[in-house]
């Protein structure tokens, strides 16, 4: 599956994650100074929008029960934390991201 645009590079500031669509595919893309990764959007625990969360180098934390992601691996690296308990999460999808001419391209395949 060939790369397609994600965004303008110039969209996505060091220190920023964002979530596009691509074919379909929900995508988060951050830029962590300067180096771009893209895992899929939704938080493998229960759905949630992760690149609505926080970013903390190359973890991101999804708002909805805190599990934790390293953008670099997509491996968890933190629970979901439901009531008191903590509950293990599946590692997130990880996806190819490459910036050329100004934009951020990434493949879903
Ligand atoms: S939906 Fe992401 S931690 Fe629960």
């Amino acid at each position: 599956m060939p790369f397609k645009k994600a965004m303008s590079a110039a969209d996505l500031p060091s220190g920023t994650m964002k979530h596009v669509n691509i074919g379909g595919v929900e995508v988060l893309v951050a830029n962590v100074g300067g180096a771009y990764y893209a895992i899929n959007n939704r938080c493998p625990h229960m759905g949630g929008s992760i690149a609505e969360g926080k970013l903390e180098g190359t973890i991101a934390r999804c708002p909805q029960h805190g599990a934790a992601f390293d953008l670099s691996t997509g491996k968890n690296v933190g629970p979901a934390k439901v009531a008191f308990m903590k509950l293990k999460v599946k590692d997130a999808v990880r996806y190819p991201v490459k910036a050329e001419g100004g934009d951020i391209f990434v493949d879903v395949a």
